[in-house]
């Protein structure tokens, strides 16, 4: 049985976990609101909200429904269009923005718009105007144009300005955010106990977010252990001088830690490349990781990090160790990856993200870097390179890691590394681009870091 609240109605359902979210709400509940468009994450017309019981409240994230399996709705609040529609036939702030700026027009994309402003409302970042226009990253329109719908996001963040409804729910239903129901959900949910599955059975699942587009049918019905919210394998903290993060630790878990803005300053820039909003709310790392695609974005973070996974079975492996060959893990079919840790860094860090793609945003990488290391009045030590995009793998970049550890920064020293990474890697041509344009690309990407972080 999987037990949630959708809306104001309490769930309690026996359907395949696997199911997804979308097709629950308007299949087998009838809220058509939620629309489908390409169900594969890209196009945000199936976003709902999915609120979580917290230590301060409820926490409200954006998520696409048709990649989200019931199983991940477990003891949360599902929250679609119909559920934040006020009963009188008004609009919420957001509704009436959108209106009044002529954010919509046909229509089809708008509720995925609506529900990713009301998860901005909600929601933990910044009330400002960049914050406001990042949060519809995940969300296509065909007919309407953005700058209309980029107006409205504008009004709603200078709306919202010096309040906080993340941790004053009451207030956002005073602002007509969200209707009067919400203020009883916090006890509601904290009735609800999750079913708690502590073996392992069948396919790990996290977020979803590869194996809904790689086989959507078949993970409806396949035995599997989901995995996004075990306490176990959550949480960001230091211990005995390393960073250790939980396996399901998801991209925002990341941008929103405290500990993770303080070692990379650049955090929220970085992590902008990465997917799109109701993705980075479900992507998780050791998701990235085992999906083992060349181009990961995390594992090519973590590999300049030289991060270490450690298995449940208690063995832990560096990450550059971990990847065999293409697809090919140094993993056991069942075992599955419980925490991710690196050193925390001293005194002279440095650390760059590069990533090169059709388009800016919500794409796959053509090419993507990570490079850290320490540097003390030009002399770099602890450095290590990693590069997508280059070969079949992730790659470490040990033979360049190598060359530069103990030099001194200077552009013949940077010339000459990005001989050696040329003869590191195996890049081939396809329908990013061919080998010799990747290749330039990363002996550009890497004099960007440089560029960047000295
Ligand atoms: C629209 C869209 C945009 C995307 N953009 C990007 C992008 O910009 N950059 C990028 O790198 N990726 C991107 N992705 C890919 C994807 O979001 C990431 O790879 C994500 O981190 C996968 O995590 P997940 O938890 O959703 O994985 P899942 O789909 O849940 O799982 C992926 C694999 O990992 C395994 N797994 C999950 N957790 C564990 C565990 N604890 N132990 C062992 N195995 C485990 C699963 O069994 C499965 O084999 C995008 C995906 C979509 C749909
Ligand atoms: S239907 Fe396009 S993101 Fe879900
Ligand atoms: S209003 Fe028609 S697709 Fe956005």
């Amino acid at each position: 049985m999987t037990e949630f609240l959708l809306n104001d109605e309490t769930v309690e359902t026996g359907l395949p976990a696997g199911l997804t979210v979308l097709d629950f709400v308007r299949y087998k509940r009838n809220l058509k609101g939620t629309k489908i468009g390409c169900r594969e994450g890209d196009c945000g017309a199936c976003t709902v909200l999915v609120g979580e019981p917290t230590a301060d409240g409820i926490r409200y994230r954006s998520m696409t429904s048709c990649l989200m399996p019931l199983a991940n709705a477990a003891g949360k609040h599902i929250v679609t269009v119909e559920g934040i529609n006020p009963k009188n036939g008004e609009l919420t702030p957001v509704q009436e923005s959108l209106v009044d700026h002529g954010g919509t027009q046909c229509g089809f994309c708008t509720v995925g718009f609506v529900m990713s402003l009301t998860g901005f409302c909600l929601d933990d970042t910044e009330k400002d105007q960049a914050m406001s226009v990042s949060a519809v990253d995940g969300n296509i329109c065909r007919c309407t144009g953005y700058k209309s719908i980029e107006r409205a996001a504008a009004e709603i963040a200078k709306r919202l300005s010096g309040r906080d409804f993340r941790k004053n729910l009451e207030s956002a239903v005073k602002a007509g955010v969200v209707p009067k129901y919400f203020n009883g959900i916090e006890s509601r949910l904290r009735e609800i106990k999750p079913e708690i599955t502590d073996k392992t059975t069948g396919a790990v699942v996290g977020g979803g977010t590869d194996l809904y587009v790689q086989k959507p049918e078949e993970m409806v019905s396949e035995e599997a252990t989901h995995v996004l919210y075990s306490q176990q394998l959550r949480g960001i903290e230091e211990i005995g001088g390393r960073v250790e993060i939980g396996a399901s630790a998801t991209v925002t878990d990341l941008l929103e830690s405290q500990l993770m803005k303080d070692v990379f300053p650049d955090l929220f820039f970085h992590l902008k490349l990465v997917s799109s909003t109701p993705i980075r709310n479900m992507a998780t790392l050791a998701g990235n990781f085992v999906n083992a695609s060349p181009i990961g974005d995390m594992t090519v973070w973590f590999l300049a990090l030289d991060a270490k996974v450690v298995f449940d079975s208690g063995r832990s492996l560096p990450l550059r160790k971990f990847y065999r060959g293409y697809k090919e893990l140094e993993k056991d079919a069942l075992e599955s990856i419980t925490r991710i840790s690196f050193v925390k860094p001293g005194k002279g860090f440095r650390f760059n993200f590069e990533k090169v793609c059709k388009r800016q945003y919500l794409d796959i990488a053509t090419v993507n870097t990570a490079i850290s290391f320490e540097e003390q009045d030009g002399a770099l030590s602890k450095v290590h390179v990693s590069a997508g995009g280059v070969a079949p793998i992730p790659l470490y970049l040990s033979k360049t890691s190598e060359y530069l550890d103990g030099k001194t920064i200077s552009a013949a020293t940077i010339r000459a590394s990005a001989e050696v990474i040329d003869s590191e890697i195996s890049p081939i041509s396809d329908v990013r681009g061919s080998a010799d344009y990747k290749r330039l690309l990363l002996r550009q990407l890497f004099k960007a870091h440089f560029i960047e972080v000295i």
